[in-house]
């Protein structure tokens, strides 16, 4: 008897994927990276002013006073979007516009933009999806100890509730923080982000103080008719290089602890984890942690946004410096990037967004994600004939949804994905050297050109899904 061979040896063609119905198709953006009109209607300042003016700590002393004058061509980019078809636009507030001094007096102009921005998304069928806070934390409050004092955290309760009253009519998803691991261990731990301090129990301190942060404003929220809060993580995916080397497992958990768990566990679970407040102690004296803290972080969470670029590896190595932006991290070394890389020499491994999702999923049951960024620096820019050929990021782009849609099937409760970013902006300590836009701006003229990812994005949203 002869087997029947019905293979050929052609290659399968390539499977299109779709997306669950209603699945959530936007970009993103923040406030100091896009706006620009540092000075106008009342705007105060904010660290990322003070730190950019800071010689040294910004590539070419660029700094956010004009961006892409997105504040003046706001319905521009509002058209440009309905255009691209997305569904929702993910942007900031800046508090100094709110708050110019952090508490006190509000300052009804700053309020008005956002107001106009809302309507104009509205307009054009786009949901508006709110982050009350991305990084331009008035200066005032700096002054006061910023992240590292508990008043901030009361602060910003505040600073929620005035933005929710005027917005919440119309505003469905508040997030309320963006990426906390930044600003606390780059703006506080080594320094790279404003306000530029170097202190391992500073960012610990303020680690505390951002999750107190959103717990009180989600409460405030909530109680305040919000319906829709979420708060914006950028998980370290990291794994030990050799996956059968006990010192290596010891020292991923080391890093997922002070790079994860101290978020994710008190915001789900209502507590931190014994073995992160172990190593954590050694650093510095805990007593920023009050009793019923934990509770207070501890909201009701409607949607986990996750911001997601590249994962990391790490091995023990008897004197390793480790990472500033990892308190304790000495003894373990971080493996440099292997393979492809973006423009920000960032490793590019899609399966390790599958990884990370499906760990959230198996570790915090029950939350829904949102992928809030996802995308990658490329320096193209438009050719002679006008066109801006990133086919690399296209690629980026659809590998990670194919990760996403790997999630899915793994019975991930993915609900949306937000490119970063509509357009090219201010990349923080990189200036405007780094491009992650699917748009291309000439910042001399203000021009934006879609680029081809764009065109493919558009093709993306309006297919709910991949060829
Ligand atoms: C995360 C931040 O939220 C965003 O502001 C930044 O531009 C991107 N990552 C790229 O670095």
């Amino acid at each position: 008897m002869t087997a029947t061979v019905t293979s050929t040896s052609a290659q399968p063609a390539p499977t299109g994927i779709t997306f669950p119905e209603g699945f959530v198709w936007g970009a993103a953006t923040a406030s100091y990276q896009i706006e620009g009109a540092a000075r106008e209607d009342g705007r105060g300042p904010s660290i990322w002013d003070t730190f950019s003016r800071t010689p040294g700590k910004v590539y070419a002393g660029h700094t956010g006073d004009i961006a892409c004058d997105h504040y003046h061509r706001y319905a521009d980019d509002v058209a440009m979007m309905a255009d691209l078809g997305l569904g929702a636009y993910r942007f900031s507030v800046a508090w100094p516009r709110i708050q110019p001094d952090g508490t006190g007096p509000v300052n009804v102009r700053g309020l008005d933009f956002y107001d106009r921005l809302t309507d104009e998304l509205l307009a054009k069928g786009i949901d508006p999806v709110v982050t009350l806070y991305h990084w331009d934390l008035p200066q005032t409050l700096e002054d006061r100890g910023g992240w590292t004092a508990r008043e901030t955290a009361e602060a910003f309760a505040e600073y929620a509730q005035i933005v929710h009253r005027r917005l919440g009519d119309r505003v469905a998803t508040w997030t309320t923080l963006n990426e906390p691991w930044c600003s606390a261990y780059l703006g506080y731990g080594n320094g790279i982000h404003a306000p530029g301090v170097q202190n391992p129990a500073a960012a610990l301190a303020a680690v505390h103080h951002l999750n107190l942060a959103h717990g009180l404003a989600a409460s405030a929220l909530r109680s305040a008719g919000a319906r829709n809060i979420s708060i914006t993580l950028n998980p370290c995916e990291v794994s030990p290089l050799d996956p059968a080397n006990p010192a290596d497992i010891d020292a991923a958990r080391i890093i997922d602890g002070v790079a994860n768990r101290i978020f994710f566990d008190p915001l789900l679970l209502g507590r931190y984890p014994a073995d992160v407040l172990e190593h954590i102690s050694r650093i510095t004296d805990l007593s920023f942690i009050r009793d019923g803290d934990e509770a207070l972080i501890h909201q009701p969470l409607d949607v986990l946004g996750i911001n997601f670029y590249t994962p990391s590896y790490v091995s023990a190595k008897a004197g390793a410096p480790g990472a500033g932006d990892y308190p304790g991290s000495q003894g373990i070394a971080f493996r440099p990037p292997v393979g492809p890389v973006t423009d920000m020499n960032w490793q590019i491994e899609p399966a390790s967004l599958n990884r990370l999702l499906t760990r959230i999923h198996r570790d915090y049951p029950g939350t829904a994600l949102m992928i809030t960024e996802n995308g990658a620096a490329y320096p193209e820019v438009p050719s002679e004939n006008g066109e801006v050929q990133d086919l690399r990021r296209i690629e980026y782009i659809d590998a990670h949804l194919r990760a996403c849609h790997d999630a899915l099937a793994d019975g991930v409760d993915l609900r949306g994905y937000f490119a970063w970013s509509l357009m090219d902006n201010f990349e923080w300590a990189e200036g405007y050297k780094k491009r992650f836009g699917i748009v291309h701006v000439d910042y001399t003229t203000q021009e934006r050109v879609l680029k081809d990812s764009a065109k493919w994005y558009r093709e993306v949203i309006r297919r709910n899904g991949l060829e």
